[in-house]
């Protein structure tokens, strides 16, 4: 079915000019961005965003990460995109990635991994009504 995912490109990825390149990758597995904003999270923001995360370890560096520098949010829309979407990002850590995934090819570190994918079509409502309104989102 078509489904929608929350795509992050993050600050590892934007301080070194590769949206262009991590967006590509999308695109050839056949999602389409629906939505794109280039912000710069708040504390705030990326507390909330990632509270489900509250009580682990990685918690409070994480948000320091998050909000070190700009970052790209993104809807992509395509069949199974919530899976498509983690297929192409590889597992969260780059030593784990297979070949030819986004974190292998690019993620510096476990917490520097360059993308953040929804990861169940729930969440993934959830994470999309989190930075874009319905008018923001163009199928
Ligand atoms: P992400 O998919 O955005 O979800 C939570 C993030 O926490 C994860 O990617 C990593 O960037 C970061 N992180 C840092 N350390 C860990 C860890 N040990 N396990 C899982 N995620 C971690």
């Amino acid at each position: 079915a078509t489904e929608r995912t929350l795509s992050i490109i993050k600050p590892d990825a934007t301080r070194r000019n590769l949206t262009g390149k991590i967006v590509a990758r999308f695109e050839e597995a056949g999602l389409r961005v629906v939505a794109s904003r280039r912000i710069q999270l708040s504390e705030a923001q990326a507390k909330a965003f990632y509270a489900v995360h509250a009580e682990r370890p990685f918690y409070n560096d994480l948000v320091k990460f998050m909000i070190s520098g700009p970052v790209v949010v993104q809807v992509l829309e395509g069949e199974n995109a919530v899976a498509k979407n983690r297929e192409v990002m590889g597992a969260t850590n780059p030593a784990n990635a297979a070949a030819g995934t986004i974190r292998k090819d690019f993620a510096e570190s476990i917490e520097a991994n360059s993308v953040h994918g929804s990861d169940s079509a729930e969440n993934a409502a959830n994470e999309i009504k989190f930075f874009f309104s319905d008018l923001e989102i163009v199928g």
